[in-house]
């Protein structure tokens, strides 16, 4: 009997020492993970704002946005007629090109494959544009379309479209 009873004091006492390195462990993680937090000054400075008065149609230019690439496109019309009149059954990720611009001739997207991370090309005159005249990462054949819209390949949702505004007809700003 005294046997039993020293096994059960003997469960509780290592359950309580558990409960409470967890506890402990818990303590400790939050103010770390708080501190790592970006501080509220530090995420209003993460906005650019970008001149786009010298961007020709048909023409990209790449900026950087907190760390990541952000493509900046003057569509020519036959870009924005493409994008307009794609059938959303056809994609992978359906979404209408009204949504994803603010202004028909300017496509602004984050640079970034959504397969596994690769700068595509397409920003450059010269670059391969993929088979949708937009963009293509030859990390492993994702083609994008001129709306940002995965189209062909392995990646599976659009390129993201991140917060941005006009201040005036010459100026965007990003974030
Ligand atoms: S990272 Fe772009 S296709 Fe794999």
């Amino acid at each position: 009997m005294a046997e039993v009873k020293n096994n059960k004091r003997r469960s509780f006492l290592q359950l309580s020492t558990i409960s409470l390195g967890a506890v402990g462990t818990a303590a400790f993680i939050w103010p770390f993970l708080k501190s790592m937090n970006p501080a509220e000054d530090t995420l209003a400075l993460g906005s650019t704002e970008v001149n786009i008065a010298d961007i020709e149609e048909g023409q990209g230019i790449t900026v950087k946005w907190r760390g990541k690439p952000v493509f900046i496109r003057k569509r020519t019309q036959q870009e924005i007629s493409e994008a307009k009149t794609v059938n959303l059954e056809d994609l992978k990720d359906p979404a209408i090109d009204d949504d994803r611009v603010k202004k028909d001739e300017w496509l602004v997207l984050v640079g970034i494959c959504t397969h596994l991370g690769c700068v595509p090309l397409g920003q450059k005159i010269t670059d391969m544009k993929g088979e949708y005249n937009g963009w293509y990462c030859p990390c492993h054949g994702s083609h994008y379309d001129s709306s940002g819209r995965i189209r062909k390949g392995p990646a599976p949702t659009n390129l993201a479209v991140p917060p941005y505004s006009f201040i005036n007809d010459t100026t965007i700003k990003i974030g």
